[in-house]
């Protein structure tokens, strides 16, 4: 597992029991002097909501939302196509029945979209009337990068508590290891990459295969070591140098008559390569895979579930001790609450020694 050096992570165990003993002892005398009651018993009813691209494990989340706020005894509100259902009062009560056998499932219960409404006042006043309609006192909103911007607008906007759970197959958000869905989605990557090889094996041709990321390589980079590829074009590597000339230039025909090279869906993806190598070496015989959705989709592997259940319980906790506006991870195995304005800069770094791990074994 990779770290965070500059993560601002609020929890550690051990230090972090000690914190928050201190902590818990600073609000009981605050409660005495002041006479205020537990503050964490100001929420009572919670809204949850799935936004953005679905990504496996998202149903394990919400189940696990779900349980912990009504085993804390709280009420749970389903909001249903994320932002847009918030915004249109698409919303109704939650029980632990309702998230019966769906941590098996892929897809979100919940549904989800890209709401454009929510990105303007007009849509978030909405919103807030919608919460307060329904007497929700915080939002755990389960999605990626632009998913928790949203909330992060939010939560400034009407002094809302929104904890957010990282909830994307591209595994680009800052400050945790691993997002739900990731793991998942590599595995039917690796899977689909080996059926591929096959027929390229077959017809000693190149294979250029697209997968997701958006401006992330983590699925490409990560498929491409699992695959045994010959190589992984990224968007974290493409200022450096021209990737596919450093490719061709390895030799790779010395000792095989077939490759995979993943690429990641920026920037014409594929498509653009495998004309490039078409007119610059016309010799080789080439195609192209895009795999596209299917990788969004399918049963959440072990790992997925795992993560999204604690995850889920961590968030009802995280609220519990009076967190807001943080998004709940994992780093180093232990969850920690990183601020929305570090989880979405869109800046969490690749190991780029997996680079050349991936270069010296497809010699
Ligand atoms: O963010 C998740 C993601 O799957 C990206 O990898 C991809 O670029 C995008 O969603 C596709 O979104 P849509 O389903 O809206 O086409």
């Amino acid at each position: 597992m990779q770290g965070f050096p500059g993560v601002f992570v609020l929890r550690f165990r051990g230090y972090a029991r000690e914190k928050q003993f201190l902590k818990k002892k600073i609000i009981i005398y605050i409660c005495a002097v002041f006479n205020i009651k537990d503050m964490a018993k100001k929420i009572s009813t919670i809204g949850v909501l799935t936004s953005g691209g679905d990504a496996p494990g998202m149903n394990a989340a919400i189940r696990a939302v779900t349980r912990a706020s009504i085993f804390n005894g709280w009420k749970v509100m389903g909001i249903y196509r994320g932002y847009e259902g918030l915004i249109n009062d698409e919303i109704e009560e939650l029980t632990t029945q309702s998230v019966s056998s769906t941590i098996q499932r892929g897809g979100t219960i919940l549904k989800t979209a890209r709401s454009k409404d929510f990105m303007t006042p007009e849509g978030r006043q909405k919103a807030y009337d919608n919460m307060q309609k329904h007497g929700i006192d915080a939002l755990i909103v389960i999605g990626g990068n632009g998913s928790l911007a949203g909330a992060q607008v939010f939560a400034q906007e009407f002094d809302v508590p929104c904890i957010g759970l990282p909830g994307t197959i591209d595994n680009d958000l800052y400050g945790t290891d691993s997002t739900i869905g990731y793991d998942t989605a590599l595995n039917t990557i690796v899977d689909c990459v080996d059926k591929i090889r096959d027929t390229a094996t077959s017809h000693n041709r190149i294979f250029f295969i697209e997968v997701m990321g958006r401006d992330a390589g983590f699925l490409a980079q990560n498929s491409a070591i699992a695959a045994g590829a010959e190589a992984a074009i990224i968007p974290e590597d493409s200022t450096d140098i021209d990737q596919l000339e450093q490719f061709i230039s390895r030799g790779f025909r010395k000792s095989k008559n077939s490759s995979i090279v993943i690429v990641a869906e920026k920037d014409g993806g594929a498509m653009h390569y495998a004309e490039r190598v078409r007119k610059e070496y016309p010799q080789y015989d080439v195609r192209v895979s895009i795999l596209g959705h299917l990788q969004r989709g399918g049963s959440p592997s072990a790992f997925d579930r795992i993560l999204a259940s604690r995850l889920g319980a961590a968030s009802i906790e995280a609220l519990k001790e009076g967190q807001r506006n943080v998004m709940v991870g994992v780093a180093n195995d232990e969850i920690v609450y990183v601020p929305f304005s570090r989880a979405i800069k869109k800046n969490k770094p690749i190991d780029k020694e997996l680079i050349n791990v991936l270069n010296v074994l497809s010699i």
